[in-house]
């Protein structure tokens, strides 16, 4: 998991069906081990946090047709939810890596119900492990690409989206990976509530300029603040930028409620 795409190890575009060129990832498939105590609280917790999804052709895929309800994930609609519980608000986080973000976020905001989506299966462990120590009830996780889960979501279920350091995929031959294209923000709109918000963070001057044109051209969305996020962590990522002299790039979206279709 870094946040320099040139380390990828093919130029070549990897598909989820070798024989179906169709569909471009955002991210290389790697194999890494797992660290025992991570493995270790996968096999224990991951009932618990870990989101059992039906696959099509690959591992992170989520099948095609399957629909997810995020408040029943959460329990939100059980008989015995709180009226509180069930006005939960669901931030959904899109490539949490090892968890800093969203483990910060659940613990200093425990009403919120936080879903992390991550291809990153020693990600996963790790944030199942740091949710398992803290004894956190507000994290749910989904070892899925992002595309497909999205896809799979209830419309107008999410309070927030994040995206915090994507890969920026630098090299104009890796462009095409990248993640936030005008197409992928326009499959966020319909799962965002009326007012929902799209929060997006990068270190990359060129991908900023890249999700600005691509995202503003959506007429849903609304850009209403370049601000830092107050409820952002500062990472590893951004603690290696400030080193590097590297600005990070912040844009809020809001759902331009108007030009939502009933
Ligand atoms: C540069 S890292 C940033 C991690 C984290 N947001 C942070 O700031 O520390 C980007 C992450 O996005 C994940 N990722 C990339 N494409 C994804 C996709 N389509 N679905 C889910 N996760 C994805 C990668 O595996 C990686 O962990």
């Amino acid at each position: 998991m870094q946040n320099d795409s040139s380390t990828a190890d093919s130029d070549t575009i990897i598909t989820e069906t070798p024989q179906k060129r169709t569909k471009i990832l955002s991210f290389v498939r790697r194999t890494s081990k797992l660290k025992v105590t991570d493995e270790t609280a996968l096999k224990t917790h991951g009932k618990q946090y870990l989101l059992d999804l039906p696959r099509d052709n690959s591992p992170l895929s989520v099948q095609k047709g399957y629909k997810l309800d995020v408040n029943s994930a959460f329990g939100m609609d059980s008989e015995h939810a709180t009226e509180q519980a069930v006005s939960a608000k669901i931030v959904m986080e899109i490539g949490c890596g090892m968890g800093d973000q969203i483990i910060y976020a659940a613990e200093n905001d425990k009403r919120t119900k936080f879903l992390g989506v991550e291809v990153y299966l020693p990600g996963i462990a790790r944030i199942i492990k740091r949710a398992s120590e803290k004894s956190l009830t507000n994290i749910k996780l989904a070892n899925a690409d992002a595309t497909d889960l999205i896809t799979a979501i209830n419309d107008r279920q999410l309070d927030e989206v994040w995206v915090f350091f994507p890969d920026p995929w630098h090299k104009n031959k890796h462009k095409k990976r990248r993640l936030l294209t005008a197409d992928f923000a326009k499959s966020l709109v319909p799962k965002l509530k009326p007012n929902g918000i799209l929060r997006i963070a990068t270190d990359n001057a060129d991908y900023a300029k890249f999700i600005r044109t691509s995202l503003d051209s959506v007429t849903q969305l609304k850009p209403t603040s370049t601000d830092r996020f107050a409820g952002r962590l500062v990472t590893a990522f951004e603690r290696k930028a400030s080193v590097r002299g590297d600005v990070v790039f912040e844009v809020e979206y809001v759902i331009n409620t108007s030009l939502m279709s009933n």
